[in-house]
């Protein structure tokens, strides 16, 4: 019998929660500062919606986690942008929300890729999709959305890719180029990349089988088959990229690794020497064809996802302060039959707001001071058998000597005045 988490998948253990909450909290505030609204969409859907036709994605072809329920096929989602734009076409959200729709996601995804630090079967993304209004500036914006929760978390060993792959006569002169180049090469090419040459050409230059490949070095440049509008488009995007000081290196060779995009396509990367697979942080890109996808009408989006296990430990390496558990405000020590009593007190205090937490079986006085200490207690409250009949307890200030005795009711009320001062 094996008891362990599936190959790929992770425990997040309570000491190691606190982390995932900083994030949360820094998402939440920039989400809010640039008016990104949150939505929720299922963590499985129908194949079909991630399965689209001729994808020559290994993300669609190789990694789907798909399964049948009788005759109808779902798959665990593996990203969440299928996901978002199904759901605005599904719900005429185009019709009824003021444009751009912003959304934003946070949650689980599933990719069967072989496992490695920075790369899990199960991890966490929290995303945008900007959908509606199309504009260089807002492809400088969302990037900046990111970037700006990288550096939050302390993350400053980072640069910013970024490519375009035009517009669709762009695309289609180039790919027709990119075919013709690696016809005579066609038999030293791995098998998914025959696959790619007949579905999308492009996704050739992402291949890591045949990335060291002599005839790689040569191959057409995307640049060279963009048409004025598209080169103009991108050039707008850089200045305003410069225009907010966010610094960027272009890179020629970035396709990114889903076959949605038009435009603007960018990566995040960690520059530090250790990030290996983990190294790119997010990544994302525009989108002209996705909304009329699902049946919505002709729009373009902008979106990327980051990686949140990936963000947190690089942040751990960057020494990022994540905050520490909280301390209690009390302790109730109870000596002998009076786990009753305790409770009492404990619960009186939770009600008035404290953090309060009492020892309801019998130990030792010893082990209750240094669990008061462990648990870093401001105020601590001892009750013996004589105070349990007397309706009454005794009540010191953590660290100090004195000790009062205080009636049972009296507790939170002392604490608030304590607190007050
Ligand atoms: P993606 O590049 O496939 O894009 O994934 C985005 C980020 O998710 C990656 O940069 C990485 O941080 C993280 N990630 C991906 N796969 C794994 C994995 N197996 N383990 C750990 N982290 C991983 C997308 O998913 C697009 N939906 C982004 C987007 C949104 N484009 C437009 N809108």
């Amino acid at each position: 019998m094996n008891y362990q988490t599936p190959r790929g998948t992770y425990d997040i253990l309570p000491d190691e929660v606190n982390r995932w909450h900083d994030v949360e909290r820094v998402i939440a505030e920039m989400t809010k500062r640039y008016r990104y609204q949150e939505i929720r969409t299922p963590y499985f859907e129908a194949t079909s919606v991630f399965a689209r036709e001729n994808d020559s994605s290994d993300m669609v072809n190789k990694e789907m986690y798909t399964f049948t329920m009788g005759s109808d096929s779902y798959t665990l989602r593996p990203e969440g942008t299928a996901g978002v734009i199904r759901a605005f076409d599904q719900h005429k959200l185009y019709g009824s929300m003021e444009l751009p729709a912003r959304f934003y996601y946070m949650g689980a995804m599933f990719r069967h890729e072989r496992p490695q630090k920075g790369r899990q079967r199960q991890f966490t993304q929290f995303g945008v999709e900007n959908i509606g209004i199309k504009s260089p500036e807002m492809d400088a914006e969302t990037i900046a959305l990111g970037y700006d929760i990288v550096k939050a978390m302390g993350i400053s060993s980072v640069k910013v890719c970024i490519n375009t792959l035009g517009d669709d006569e762009s695309r289609a002169a180039y790919r027709n180029a990119l075919k013709e180049y690696f016809a005579p090469y066609l038999d030293q090419l791995c098998p998914d990349c025959h696959r790619r040459y007949e579905q999308n050409p492009l996704r050739i230059l992402d291949c890591k089988v045949d990335h060291d490949q002599p005839f790689m070095k040569g191959a057409p440049k995307l640049s060279d088959y963009l048409t004025a509008d598209a080169k103009e488009y991108f050039d707008r995007v850089l200045k305003a990229l410069d225009a907010i000081g966010i610094p960027y290196e272009i890179d020629e060779r970035l396709v990114r690794g889903l076959d949605y995009y038009t435009h603007t396509v960018f990566e995040v990367v960690s520059t530090r020497p250790d990030s290996g697979a983990q190294a790119t942080i997010f990544g994302g890109g525009r989108y002209d064809h996705f909304v009329e996808y699902y049946g919505g009408p002709e729009m373009s989006g902008i979106g990327f996802a980051i990686g949140l296990e990936r963000l947190i430990s690089l942040a751990a390496d960057e020494g990022y302060p994540f905050s520490q558990e909280d301390g209690l405000d009390v302790y109730v020590i109870g000596l002998g039959e009076v786990s009753r009593n305790v409770l009492q007190v404990v619960q009186q205090l939770r009600h008035e707001g404290f953090v309060a937490e009492g020892n309801l079986v019998s130990r030792g006085l010893k082990a209750q001071f240094k669990s008061a200490d462990r648990k870093k207690a401001k105020y601590i409250v001892i009750i013996g058998e004589q105070e349990a009949m007397d309706g009454t307890v005794n009540f010191k200030v953590a660290g100090e000597k004195e000790q009062m005795t205080l009636k049972m009711e009296e507790v939170s009320a002392h604490v608030k005045e304590l607190e007050k001062k």
